[in-house]
C-alpha cells in the first residue's frame, strides 16, 4: 500500500455543514483539497468520509497524518 503524501503542512480551515457528508482526502494527491476528487485510485488509498456534527469551521488535515483524521491534531507541527 502506499503511503500518504503530505499536501500542505497544515490544516485546512473550512465551514462544513451539519450533517452534510465530506470525504476528506486520505492520500495527499487530490486537486481538490482538503477533499477527495478520486486521485487515489492511483495509489490504492481510499478517503475517509465523516459527518459534520455542527455548522462551523473545521480544520482538516492536510498533511495527511493526523491521529484524528479528518481533523488536524497538530502532528504537522513535528514534520
Ligand atoms: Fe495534519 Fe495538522 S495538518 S495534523
Ligand atoms: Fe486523496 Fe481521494 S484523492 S483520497
Amino acid at each position: 500500500m502506499t503511503t500518504p503524501i503530505v499536501a500542505q503542512k497544515g490544516p485546512y480551515p473550512h465551514a462544513v455543514e451539519a450533517g452534510k457528508t465530506y470525504y476528506w482526502c486520505a492520500c495527499g494527491r487530490s486537486a481538490n483539497q482538503p477533499f477527495c476528487d478520486g486521485s487515489h485510485k492511483a495509489v490504492g488509498l481510499a478517503p475517509k468520509s465523516f459527518v459534520a456534527e455542527r455548522s462551523a469551521t473545521a480544520y482538516l488535515c492536510g498533511c495527511k497524518q493526523s491521529k484524528n483524521a479528518p481533523y488536524c491534531d497538530g502532528t504537522h507541527q513535528s514534520l
